[in-house]
């Protein structure tokens, strides 16, 4: 049987027999990048590489990535759609493009010897072509040759199948997309693939990155041609073992189980939503990097997760604390994967419950609230939707939520304006951040990025040579630094630090960009603390020359 781990051996074997290198799937919380606050594919982490930087790993990588995609909330309860999935890709840098990167799919989904998927169930969509863009016909070309009859290669335009930057600037191009047909009946007679009905299940994106957007909106050439694609591993489980929802596979199934026993009026609907938010929420305590439930950024998401599944849980008329049941159901199924969970797992459940705790002492009141509001007025405006927000903690995406269960129109904009004439900038930043995905390497992070490297060389100056960095946080308003130190570091020392840092900045050093082996590096003085991702090889060769090691040539590199 085709089971998920199957499907990820198999997929990162087939891509290593074609000469790719796998690479491990990056952090959840993106490093150093002030643009997005969860990675929501795997190229985010490579966009310098695909934008020409050479990466030591060579042209062709392979991965299976954890991802966050926030924008899909709403989606969430549908057959297919998550906030955390994982995602297998396949990267060329500069390398082969639109036919291999076509064969190989076909390949891979179709060949007896891989997933021996149905020939006859694939539908395709390719770019339609714009002012900016060129229709798709060489990929539609290779379709053909493969057999995928023409009226099973649809043309769509941008919002469908073009992919980045999710951000303002960068890689993007057109792309093409796989959808399996599950046989159910078409919703309608405008039900095609792209449809959110369960029919046409979008299994694999394969995309021809050759522009740059830039800050003016135009779509540059890139220098090189590259290819970046996503499979979605749930969706291809479900497909590979003939189900029609994701929700039925041994990726969630003992989740639901867990839901469904605990239900006393079971609907499908919120136990998959339960079910795959207390999955990404595990997956983001897991990884330890101090992000936890509070008023913003990534804090944020994960209050709105949990809280929403909280609510979702009086739906189904489950009472008292319930998420830590389901999070040791997220424990025992992935942690043989991603060993984190387990380590972790006491973090998650204590995170996990003070959260659940802290809402469900004011849910039942808040929600007395709305439905007296509701009464009186027949609706709901955005100021009671702030004050629902600042007395019962209730997230605004909540009360438009209810609002609209209750059938009455929303004004989205008007609550958004609302919440930011109260809410602080972080906040704002928040929302804006909701929808993005791609980096935008702006000029403030690149700054903020090399004081990071200053703070570093002078703590270890100031405080000792034992301080070594744990991880470090980017926005464009400010950096957070984590640091080993045993002790609280006094004023004076901090006074120390920041003097240090600031007289650098104002010499002007020039920052030196060079790339070597990491063995190299190390005789030069670098400095690297980071996890085993960077234990082989020099992953960003950047390589800062300070004069904080006091003559002896002491720089920090990022690995
Ligand atoms: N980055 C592409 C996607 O996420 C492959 O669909």
């Amino acid at each position: 049987m085709w089971t998920a781990k199957k499907l990820v051996r198999a997929y990162l074997d087939f891509f290593k027999e074609k000469g790719h290198t796998i690479i491990p799937s990056s952090s959840l919380i993106p490093e150093n990048d002030p643009t997005v606050l969860f990675t929501s594919a795997g190229m985010h982490p490579l966009v310098p590489y695909l934008l020409g930087q050479s990466h030591p790993e060579g042209k062709r990588l392979a991965n299976n990535q954890k991802c966050i995609r926030t924008g899909d909330i709403d989606a969430v309860g549908d057959p297919s759609h998550d906030t955390f999935f994982f995602m297998l890709g396949n990267w060329s840098l500069g390398d082969y493009f639109k036919k291999e990167a076509i064969e190989w799919s076909y390949e891979f989904l179709t060949s007896k010897k891989w997933l021996g998927l149905d020939k006859n169930k694939l539908n395709v969509t390719c770019f339609k072509g714009d002012k900016d863009a060129p229709k798709d016909e060489e990929s539609a070309k290779v379709w053909e040759s493969l057999g995928i009859p023409k009226e099973r290669i649809y043309f769509f335009p941008k919002e469908d199948n073009w992919w980045g930057p999710a951000g303002k600037t960068g890689p993007c191009g057109p792309d093409t997309e796989m959808f399996y047909d599950t046989g159910k009946e078409a919703c309608g007679k405008n039900c095609k693939p792209g449809c959110y009905c369960g029919k046409y299940f979008e299994i694999w994106n394969d995309v021809f990155m050759q522009y740059n957007k830039t800050a003016s909106g135009k779509f540059e050439k890139l220098e090189q041609q590259n290819v970046d694609t996503g499979m979605g591993v749930e969706r291809t489980v479900a497909m590979l073992q003939g189900k029609s929802t994701v929700y039925e596979t041994e990726l969630f199934k003992p989740l639901m189980d867990k839901i469904r026993e605990l239900s006393r009026e079971y609907n499908e609907k919120s136990a998959r939503i339960i079910a795959d938010h207390i999955r990404a929420v595990c997956f983001v305590l897991a990884e330890g990097k101090g992000i936890v439930p509070s008023n913003v950024e990534q804090g944020y998401i994960l209050r709105r997760l949990i809280r929403r599944s909280v609510r979702h849980a009086r739906l189904l008329g489950i009472q008292g604390s319930f998420t830590k049941e389901i999070a040791k159901k997220v424990v025992e199924v992935y942690s043989g994967d991603w060993p984190e969970l387990k380590k972790n797992s006491g973090l998650v459940f204590k995170e996990l419950e003070a959260e659940e705790a802290k809402f469900a002492k004011v849910l039942s009141q808040g929600v007395k609230a709305f439905e007296k509001i509701f009464k009186k007025q027949g609706k709901i405006s955005a100021k009671d939707a702030f004050l629902l927000y600042q007395s019962y903690g209730f997230p605004l995406e909540m009360t438009a939520e209810i609002a609209t269960e209750k059938g009455l129109k929303v004004d989205k904009k008007a609550f958004e304006k609302e919440f930011e004439r109260h809410q602080d900038i972080s906040r704002k930043a928040t929302a804006g951040k909701f929808k993005s995905g791609l980096a935008d390497h702006s000029e403030v992070a690149l700054r903020m990025h090399t004081a990071t490297h200053l703070l570093h060389a002078a703590l270890r100056q100031v405080l000792g040579e034992h301080v070594q960095q744990k991880g470090s946080n980017i926005t464009p308003d400010r950096l957070r630094f984590d640091f080993s130190h045993p002790e609280k570091v006094e004023k004076s020392q901090l006074a120390e630090v920041e003097k240090i840092v600031n007289d650098a900045i104002s010499k002007k050093i020039p920052i030196l960009k060079e790339e070597m082996s990491l063995d190299q590096a190390r005789k030069k003085g670098a400095l690297a603390f980071f996890d085993a991702k960077y234990a082989s090889s020099f992953h960003y060769g950047l390589l800062q020359q300070t004069d904080s090691g006091q003559g002896k040539g002491q720089g920090t590199g990022r690995f």
